[in-house]
């Protein structure tokens, strides 16, 4: 029996799920063109290190960024060019921008001359619109539009992708290898439903964070020491999230599977299902978001 089914089947026996995906399904290897990174921070970082993942090249990519890592300039030693001269990076397969919202007008004139032919400038900068993109870029720019979130810094990220009408396929399958080195990525065709994404996934990774937060106070308002109610609380948050990952049951499922009739979790759902509970403060938090992410993408 082949290994990858062996593998499946044990995992299936024991835990009743699939086992976790394989990453190494998207390979960068092939890359033949010329890659520009602008704004090398905490996510233009973790997306350089998941391409480096996926075998990209280093003599393939040019960073544009002020204040290089020492691994970036390390790279330097494999190829990596660090803020060449604009004249090496004219007409790139893909420009990635990076560098936060503020910085975006300070950047798009630098940009504009560099593209042409066959890029694709694939933004990560939340709010800055398709339309903001392709005023500032030559007509008929390929621009994708995405939102990713922080898990991204370990490879589990997830980022919804937007194209303008200029994108074709074969730069539509560049962007998702380049946003897939950081996770799971979605696809939608209406931007307006990036400000919701943002406000479920771009923020959620705080929203669960404060889960942990808040399930430490409770457990040392019901009686435990400080230090060990912490402990629980990350300890179960991060085994729960991992579980749903790993998990080919859906949440509510998983859910039920810990939850006795009268049992202590039955409990304790009560209150959190109740009709003021979670499902009503979530949404609560969910709409103010999504209404802040218009507002800012107005401004
Ligand atoms: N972090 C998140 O959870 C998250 C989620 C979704 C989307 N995003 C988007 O991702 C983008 C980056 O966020 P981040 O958290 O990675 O920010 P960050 O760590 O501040 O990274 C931005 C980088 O761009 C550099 N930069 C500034 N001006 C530049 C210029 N003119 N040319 C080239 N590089 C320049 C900055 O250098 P200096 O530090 O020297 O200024 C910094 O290293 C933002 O637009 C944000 O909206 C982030």
């Amino acid at each position: 029996m082949p290994r990858a089914v062996a593998r499946f089947l044990r995992f299936l026996l024991k835990y009743g799920m699939a086992p976790p995906p394989n990453p190494s399904e998207v390979s960068l290897r092939d890359f033949a063109g010329a890659l520009v990174l602008v704004g090398a921070g905490k996510m233009g970082g973790a997306m350089l290190e998941g391409w480096l993942r996926l075998s990209l090249d280093p003599a393939r990519v040019a960073v544009i960024e002020p204040q290089p890592s020492r691994e970036i300039a390390d790279l330097a030693a494999r190829g990596l060019r660090v803020n060449p001269a604009i004249d090496l990076v004219r007409q790139p397969a893909a420009v990635v921008i990076a560098v936060k919202p503020q910085n975006a007008a300070e950047i798009m004139p630098w940009l504009a001359p560099i593209i042409g032919g066959p890029t694709v400038v694939l933004s990560i900068m939340a709010g800055k619109t398709l339309d903001f993109l392709a005023e500032a870029l030559p007509t008929e720019a390929a621009i994708v539009r995405s939102m990713p979130n922080t898990p991204a810094s370990i490879g589990r990220g997830i980022t919804v992708a937007v194209p303008n009408r200029h994108v074709t396929p074969p730069q539509r399958e560049l962007a998702h290898k380049l946003l897939a080195a950081t996770g799971i990525v979605e696809w939608v065709a209406d931007e307006a439903l990036l400000d919701a994404v943002t406000a479920v996934s771009g923020s959620g990774p705080a929203y669960v964070f404060l889960l942990a937060e808040s399930l430490a106070k409770a457990g040392a308002a019901a009686g435990l020491p400080d230090e060990l109610a912490a402990k629980l609380a990350r300890a179960t948050v991060a085994g729960s999230g991992e579980l749903l990952h790993r998990a080919a049951l859906d949440a509510a499922t998983l859910r039920q599977n810990v939850t006795s009739p009268g049992g202590t979790t039955a409990a304790a759902l009560d209150v959190l299902m109740s009709d003021e509970g979670l499902d009503r403060l979530m949404q609560k938090a969910v709409a103010a978001a999504t209404q802040r992410s218009r507002e800012l993408a107005g401004s």
